[in-house]
């Protein structure tokens, strides 16, 4: 691979990725204002990456962004579902207009492929499971309708401008580096830092939703394998384990590891939450040859022994 441009490269995901391409032999170019994302996550390869602190925002600043890259890995988004509640302005500015800036860039600058962090927030709460790609769009947040629409933009840039695109719809991913200290923490990384410290886990609802949670070095893997892959049109995969695990199953996991029996305490659900979700993986596999390759237990393991030591 040559140049690579990754847009929120100093996310938790985005970071992760910098790492795993530099390893290929990518040259890596990361694009990100910081708002969520954070310099420590590219503490041990500062040196290694061009980082670029401007945002999606600007039409400008991703034209001059993409320069020279073979492939975007795009990244960048509020990535929060309750935010999306309180502030969609903010969500479609960034989610909607960043993406847009981004494939425009691609195509005025002859970039081969742009590979889209979509989610699996674009179905609705009465989707069949596992979900499957077929599915139609029902987003009940701000951030899954832009995502849904961020789809659509990819999918015309391939067919209309030749801006080859493959969207990756990310089910609930956990692991090293992935933030526990916002408002809006996702459910491990608030249960862990908290378990950690001897603390009960605070449980939005009854515990009881299901989510497939998906170790951060697949989804690194998935986004190797979709800037690779031989594709016809525009492309979009489920990117997940296939498993339900309730949050309640969650906090027992981790009682079990820390060798713990802290019980969760329950307060009110949250809006914009969708009770169950699970992937079908089979696409993925077949379109651009992804396999989950580190399970739920190993993943809860390594992130738990990062958050011990770094946290
Ligand atoms: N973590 C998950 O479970 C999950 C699930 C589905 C989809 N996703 C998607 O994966 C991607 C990465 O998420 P993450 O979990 O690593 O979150 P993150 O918040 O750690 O990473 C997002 C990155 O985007 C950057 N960013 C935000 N607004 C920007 C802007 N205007 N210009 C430039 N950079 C900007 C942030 O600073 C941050 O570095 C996002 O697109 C997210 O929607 C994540």
């Amino acid at each position: 691979m040559g140049r690579v441009l990754i847009t929120g490269g100093a996310g938790f995901i985005g970071s992760s990725l910098a790492r795993a391409l530099l390893a290929s032999g990518a040259r890596v170019r990361i694009l990100d204002n910081f708002a969520t994302g954070r310099r420590e996550n590219l503490a041990d390869i500062l040196d290694d990456v061009e980082v670029v602190e401007e945002t999606i925002c600007s039409a400008e600043a991703c034209r001059r962004a993409a320069k020279g890259c073979e492939t975007i890995f795009h990244q960048a988004a509020d990535v929060s579902v309750p935010r999306s509640m309180i502030d969609p302005e903010n969500t479609h500015r960034t989610n909607v207009d960043g993406l847009y800036n981004c494939l425009v860039a691609a195509r005025e600058q002859g970039v081969r492929r742009l590979v889209f962090a979509s989610s699996s927030a674009v179905y609705g709460p009465e989707a069949t499971l596992p979900a499957v790609e077929s599915l139609p769009f029902r987003p009940i947040s701000p951030y899954g309708a832009s995502k849904g629409i961020g789809e659509l933009y990819c999918a015309m840039f391939s067919r209309c401008f030749g801006v080859e695109t493959v969207c990756l719809r990310y089910f609930n991913v956990f692991g090293p580096r992935q933030d526990p200290a916002s408002q809006y923490a996702a459910a491990i990384p608030a249960f862990v830092s908290r378990m950690l410290r001897g603390e009960r886990p605070v449980v939005f609802g009854t515990g009881e939703q299901s989510r497939d949670f998906t170790f951060v070095d697949n989804v690194v893997q998935a986004n190797l394998k979709a800037a690779e892959a031989t594709v016809d049109g525009p492309v979009v995969a489920n990117i997940g384990c296939g498993r339900g695990i309730s949050l309640n199953e969650i906090i027992g996991v981790v009682n079990g590891l820390l060798g713990t029996s802290l019980e969760p305490v329950y307060e009110a659900a949250r809006a914009g939450d969708i009770l169950h979700s699970w992937a079908d993986v089979s696409a993925a596999r077949r379109l651009i040859g992804y396999e989950p390759s580190v399970d739920f237990q190993d993943g809860l393991r390594r992130a738990i022994e990062w958050y011990r030591q770094n946290l």
